[in-house]
């Protein structure tokens, strides 16, 4: 089997302290021993203030009033207010201006702050704010709560956006075979350990600090400088770590930033604003739920020849980065396979829940998973194993090989010239021992009444860079101290991603320093201007390249001195084990320190990088949006009760390319993290609203079932494809954080693979080549099973009782 740790890993060429060593993450030690500090265990000032959000009961309705001097009564509160009494802009939107800090003349979802209540202790502000229902008067409209009705309505937050190439209507129309159909996907909640959380603290001459969970400190400078109606200069945001982000503080932190910096100006005090869970759920959004109507045309191999599709997304009530997520989303449609001929219109949905926003894969997977759905029926229809007919439609192979060079271009115009697919899966195939196991399980199914097995691969492409062109920067700053030691900022956030310990290794490599001598900072809008999101999994690749930058400026200055020292070539100087040498001679880097600073040599360098030959045309999604491409490959057997619809991953292999990696026992713990959290997505994490009132029904762990190490599979073989990437990035690694979440693609059409065993309608050609007639007679009737995601025990049931109707 795989060893995770096998391959070059430890070459030797890479510094032992720099990258390419699984050194453990920066804080794990503090993690393990609850010694981290969160912005919850910050030490408060004293007459620090807590803050609570009175939430509309309605899903939609005319705000008529607030009642404020009936809240301001209440025991232990301090001070309550309403949008009227924001300083600055009432907004905190990312994109488009349509997302309100607090409700003002109408009011879009159940859960939508319309006041905030300040009260000296947590549990006085929220038994205060829990008086929304009896405060607020509302003038009920009638809500649209679901993503079809919405787009029957026409109701969007964004204009529809198309991605064509060619002519698929007509395609599909000359083809000899076709299908259509329907798929619905779930939203998700990204469900952070540590919930949304800001405190701030009034500073002198109307200046503000606010410590924020926040994967974009610098958007929150932004939104709370608006919502003051001061400059940026005077807002300063510090994030040392989150407890987890997963995308639910890219944009939507927000909020609470601006709550707090607005109760802490209007009362002088700090103030701290941290819902409990369910109020996070009611307040935030998640994924984007999806729905897909599609249309293709294909060949007897299973070829799609001509494919239309449309992506509805549930964008809840505004636009947050529901374009951007769309975006992506119809650029991953394709996933790894070439479609000659493709329309595909992406549909933002208003709705009057919650504003959807960043998920981890941001689009991606809700776009992947619909061809992966059309392939998986294909198979089906013709009685092939699904596997046979992902091949044949791979994109070309990028070293020679395929004739077709247009089979290497995605309908949004990039060529694909890193394209390791066909090798990657073919290492999986084997060592997953995947026809083996195909033929078991079919022997298995053949005996076995109401348990029933499935297997499935799926592979992944993921586009690496920000879809926002200019987002693609990230800036750094290190010092070096008198004894040697160094300190790194960078515009990125930790979320226990291990960014920090990625770029502190990045440092420790450029200065020849062991690891323990760098230590990572708080992210700090003083130190770092005008940052990006740490999001879209590029924190490593920019911040990493921007550090390198920095680093490599000091190691420059350094290296001067020891060329004037010891009068040898520049060439000759090597930074390494904490000395810099050249020949014979050496010197310990901390003395040599010792000597800039008395020669008077700046200490301390600021680093940059911008992704280069990105360019992107937003109207036509014509251009180079990604920088490279990311691949990986799952392959899950599942078992599921065919009586009671329960499921249950008995093994995966997963395969994840993450070129040369920085830091493999991280990279590991990313693939790992995400497989078993897309699973979650894709078997029990459903979201459900009421139909009428639009309340949302699961908002806590007790309904909202998020997997737990119970269902990590018995047999879980996780491996690194390790190979440089061909892009100039930072140590030739690839990006990590989002693109293995598409690996349980393969769980779930693994579940879909063992309904579809029901009633012996197992239709897979080289498990049962006998079947294969008997297959092709029955086309035309519903050979594949309709099941939804989540594939909840109750989907299970549903899609079972629809076979065998
Ligand atoms: N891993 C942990 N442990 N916690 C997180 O919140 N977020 C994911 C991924 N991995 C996340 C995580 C998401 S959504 C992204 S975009 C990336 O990490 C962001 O970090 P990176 O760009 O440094 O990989
Ligand atoms: N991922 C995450 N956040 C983003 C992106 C993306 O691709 N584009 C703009 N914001
Ligand atoms: Mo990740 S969804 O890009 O924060």
């Amino acid at each position: 089997m795989n060893k995770p740790h096998e391959g070059p890993l430890l070459d030797a060429a890479r510094s032992a302290a720099g990258v390419g060593v699984p050194h453990p993450h920066e804080s794990a030690h503090l993690h393990v021993a609850g010694e981290a500090t969160y912005v919850d265990d910050m030490p408060e000032l004293a007459g620090t203030l807590h803050a609570a959000l009175g939430l509309s009961p309605l899903a939609h309705g005319t705000l008529v009033g607030i009642d404020l001097e009936a809240v301001r009564a209440l025991p232990g509160v301090v001070d309550a207010f309403g949008a009227r009494d924001i300083p600055g802009r009432n907004d905190c939107g990312p994109v488009v201006h349509d997302d309100p800090i607090l409700a003002d003349g109408t009011v879009q979802y159940l859960g939508q702050p319309v006041f905030a209540v300040l009260a000296h202790t947590r549990d006085a502000a929220r038994r205060a704010a829990a008086r929304a229902k009896q405060v607020l008067a509302i003038e009920p409209l009638p809500p649209v709560l679901s993503a079809r009705e919405a787009h029957a309505l026409r109701r969007y937050v964004l204009p529809p956006m198309h991605l064509v190439r060619g002519d698929a209507q007509a395609a599909i129309a000359a083809s000899p075979r076709r299908l259509a159909g329907s798929l619905s996907v779930g939203g998700q909640e990204q469900f952070y350990l540590e919930g949304q959380i800001a405190y701030a603290i009034a500073l002198e001459d109307g200046g503000m600090l606010v410590h924020c969970s926040t994967q974009h400190p610098s958007e929150m400078q932004a939104v709370v400088a608006h919502a003051l109606g001061i400059d940026a200069h005077a807002v300063r945001v510090e994030c040392r770590r989150m407890g987890g982000g997963f995308g639910g503080k890219e944009s939507q932190s927000a909020l609470f930033a601006c709550i707090a910096a607005i109760a802490a100006r209007r009362t002088g005090r700090p103030v701290k604003l941290r819902p409990d869970r369910d109020d996070d759920f009611l307040v935030t959004g998640r994924r984007h739920g999806f729905e897909y109507d599609y249309e293709v045309g294909y060949d007897d191999d299973g070829r799609v020849l001509g494919a239309r599709i449309d992506l509805i997304a549930n964008a809840g009530f505004s636009a947050d980065l529901s374009g951007p997520v769309m975006t992506r989303a119809l650029c991953h449609f394709d996933n790894a396979y070439w479609l000659p001929h493709v329309a595909a219109h992406g549909y933002s949905a208003k709705t009057n829940t919650q504003s959807n926003t960043a998920f981890r894969g941001f689009g991606g997977p809700q776009g992947a998973l619909a061809i992966e759905a059309i392939l998986d029926e294909i198979a089906r229809a013709l009685g092939k194993d699904a596997l046979d007919v992902r091949r044949v439609n791979f994109y070309g192979r990028s070293a020679g090989g395929d004739a077709h060079a247009e089979r290497r271009v995605t309908p949004y115009g990039q060529a694909i010239d890193d394209n390791i697919v066909h090798a990657l899966v073919d290492r999986l195939v084997h060592t997953s021992d995947y026809a083996q196991r195909r033929r078991e399980i079919a022997a298995f199914n053949a005996a076995s009444p109401v348990l029933k097995r499935g297997l499935a691969l799926t592979p992944v492409k993921f586009g690496i860079s920000f879809n926002v062109a200019h987002f693609n920067q990230a800036g750094a700053l290190v010092h070096v101290y008198l004894d040697g030691s160094i300190l790194v900022n960078h515009g990125g956030t930790e979320m226990g991603q291990g960014l920090n310990t990625k770029v502190a290794q990045v440092v420790a490599h450029e200065l020849g320093v062991p690891l323990a001598r760098v230590r990572s900072t708080a992210t700090d809008t003083s130190k770092v201007a005008n940052t990006s999101a740490t999001a879209a999994s590029t924190g490593a690749d920019l911040n990493g390249k921007a550090a390198q930058d920095a680093a490599r400026k000091l190691r420059e200055r350094l290296a001067a001195l020891a060329v004037q020292r010891w009068r040898v070539d520049a060439a000759q100087v090597r930074f390494a084990d904490g000395f810099v040498s050249a020949g014979e001679q050496r010197i310990a880097f901390a003395e040599l320190v010792r000597e800039a600073y008395a020669a008077r040599v700046q200490l301390w360098a600021d680093g940059f990088y911008a992704t280069p030959g990105l360019h992107w045309n937003r109207d036509t999604l014509q251009g180079k949006p990604f920088f490279y491409f990311a691949y990986g490959a799952a392959v899950s057997e599942v078992v599921v009760d065919t009586l009671t619809g329960e499921s249950r991953l008995l093994r995966a292999d997963l395969l994840h390319d993450v070129g040369r990696s920085l830091n493999p026992a991280i990279d590991i713990g990313q693939v790992e993290g995400a497989f078993i959290q897309g699973m979650g997505w894709l078997t029990t994490e459903e979201l459900k609203w009421h139909p009428q009132t639009g309340a949302l029904l699961t908002h806590a762990p007790s309904t909202y079932k998020i997997p737990t190490a119970n269902d990590c599979p018995a047999v879980f073989n996780v491996a690194l494809y390790e190979a440089d990437n061909p892009a100039d990035s930072i140590h030739r690694s690839k990006a990590v954080g989002e693109p293995p979440l598409l690996l349980p693609f393969s769980v779930f059409f693994a579940i879909r693979d063992a309904v579809s065993a029901v009633g012996g309608q197992r239709v897979s050609r080289s498990a049962a080549p006998e079947a294969n007639s008997g297959a092709r007679k029955r086309e035309g009737l519903v050979m594949h099973p309709p099941l939804r995601a989540p594939a909840t025990p109750e989907a299970v049931l549903d899609a079972i009782a629809a076979l065998r109707a």
